[in-house]
């Protein structure tokens, strides 16, 4: 599959300067396709409580689902500079579910995994093994 990372870093770079982050001041923009091409977008959204920020990576994966695209197979998050971003803890768990652990993320160095990223995830089969029979 073609990904053209260049396009993504820039759709991420682009919407990083719709970010909403009076507080930090780090605007941040994610952008991600699906295996067909479908793109979209998110920005960090701060609010005066800080702990409900919402990271740019919370709006790619609402962006994700309200456009009926498939799992992201590559994804790009930057910050208001345009040189990616390293997704925090929290985003890696969002971004693994929203692609799997062969989602490819932007980074210097190069794509890399999000399976390598958050190496021993939590996932659905956790879940499915070890919650109350009766729940
Ligand atoms: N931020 C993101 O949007 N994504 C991340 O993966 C790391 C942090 C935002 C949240 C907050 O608005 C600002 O960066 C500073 O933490």
């Amino acid at each position: 599959m073609n990904i053209d990372w260049t396009a993504l870093r820039a759709a991420a770079t682009d919407i990083a300067a719709r970010a909403y982050a009076p507080y930090s001041g780090l605007q941040v923009g994610a952008a991600g396709q699906d295996r067909d091409g479908v793109m979209v977008t998110g920005c960090n959204v701060e609010n005066v409580s800080y702990g409900l920020t919402l990271c740019a990576e919370c709006g790619l994966v609402s962006a994700q689902h309200a456009a009926g695209a498939g799992p992201l197979v590559a994804v790009s998050v930057v910050a208001g500079d345009g040189a990616p971003l390293m997704p925090c803890g929290r985003c890696r768990q969002l971004l693994l579910e929203a692609g799997g652990p062969e989602l490819l993320l932007d980074a210097d160095t190069g794509p890399q995994r999000i399976g390598d990223l958050l190496p021993g995830a939590f996932t659905d089969s956790d879940l499915a093994s070890r919650r109350r029979r009766d729940a």
